[in-house]
């Protein structure tokens, strides 16, 4: 799997979620079977590049090869602008949303609200390829199946990117007037895949190796991209890699293990975020990571009370120290769609939040 010039590992990504995929996020995942990371979106708006939010969102130190940076915005000038600024920071792809939904970016015209003006799209795509290709950075564009459900003008999006010169498009398989609701579809993202010839990635509510699987079979996709079940599971990605090379589900992780990955992971996160944010950011993540286990709903309410990091790294190590006592192997939930993180709300907040 190839982005233009540059080889992938693999062909399963972990999607670009705004308040989620941080960089410690990303490594984490990259560092159980992801083969490709995009970062949260980056505004196109100068004046923003220097805040505290958009510069820990350019702060890639020691994340592995290739540093892929979403940029979303509505002017073509200022999304060129954004992809230099990013590059100058080490972005080896630079990716355009044209897939978020969420009302602070669509209210600008940014995100899946682009879908609605293809020659502004086109624009955009074009501005962006022009200001890359003397870096020999290669574009990639996310979108959605399209605006609404009378208007699934994915394919002639993607044609058009193709010809501007996108090296790879991903498609959410849902509308931007559907947010989060609804079931993806793959019948919109096997005609992208049809039509292009450059690598289509498919994405949208695939929860499981099994319906990794269903997504590949349904689309002829070049790649996969997960997004929310990788919330609280990010050893997701060895399991689907797993099951699609051999068959054969992977038993669930050893208990211990999974302490130490998120004892790691809280470390790389308070070192982004600091004390104060990172221990109330970090809350989340757990939350994700213990949701389904025993004792977990209580796990969840007793620590979104502590207010320090070493109380919370304690807590959580504790509780996975006590769990793996009973259940050596992590306890695995039967593999659904992701309760709670599945929503509109979360979705497109957190999504807000980057606009
Ligand atoms: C909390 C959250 C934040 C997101 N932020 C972004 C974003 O910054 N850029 C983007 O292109 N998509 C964003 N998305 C959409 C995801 O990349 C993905 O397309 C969507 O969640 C569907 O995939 P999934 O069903 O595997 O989660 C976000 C989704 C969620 C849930």
């Amino acid at each position: 799997m190839h982005i233009g010039p540059i080889e992938l590992p693999n062909a399963l990504f972990v999607a670009p979620m705004a308040g989620v995929t941080d960089r410690p996020f990303r490594m984490l995942c990259r560092s159980l079977g992801a083969g490709y990371a995009v970062s949260e979106m980056v505004t196109s708006k100068r004046e923003l590049w220097k805040s505290l939010k958009t510069s820990r969102r350019a702060d890639h130190e020691g994340e592995p090869a290739p540093i892929a940076v979403q940029i979303a915005g509505v002017d073509p000038a200022e999304m060129a602008d954004a992809a230099r600024y990013n590059i100058d920071r080490g972005a080896q792809v630079i990716d355009i949303n044209m897939g978020c939904p969420a009302k602070k970016v669509c209210n600008k015209w940014a995100g899946s609200a682009l879908m609605q003006d293809e020659p502004l799209a086109t624009a955009i795509v074009e501005a962006v390829v022009a200001a890359c290709a003397p870096q020999g950075v290669p574009v990639t564009l996310k979108m959605r199946t399209g605006w609404c459900a009378a208007e699934r003008n994915a394919v002639r999006l993607a044609r058009a990117a193709e010809s501007a010169g996108v090296a790879m498009v991903t498609v959410h398989g849902r509308t931007r007037e559907q947010g989060y609701t609804g079931q993806a579809e793959y019948d919109t993202v096997a005609a992208v895949k049809a039509a292009l010839k450059i690598p289509v990635v498919a994405n949208g509510d695939i929860h499981s190796p099994e319906k990794a699987r269903e997504v590949l079979r349904a689309t002829g996709a070049d790649a996969l991209m997960i997004g929310r079940a990788a919330q609280g599971r990010p050893w997701i990605f060895r399991e689907i890699l797993h099951f699609l090379a051999t068959g054969e589900h992977l038993p669930p992780p050893a208990t211990h293990e999974v302490r130490r990955w998120l004892v790691e992971h809280l470390h790389q996160h308070y070192g982004l975020y600091g004390e104060h944010i990172g221990v109330r950011s970090a809350r989340k993540h757990i939350g994700w990571a213990v949701r389904a286990l025993p004792g977990g709903e209580s796990f969840r309410a007793e620590m979104n009370l502590i207010d320090d990091t070493t109380t919370q790294l304690r807590a959580v190590s504790h509780y996975f120290e006590a769990l793996a006592e009973r259940h050596p192997l992590l306890p695995q939930p039967v593999l659904g769609p992701v309760p709670g993180a599945a929503n509109d709300e979360t979705g497109t907040e957190a999504e807000a939040q980057a606009a």
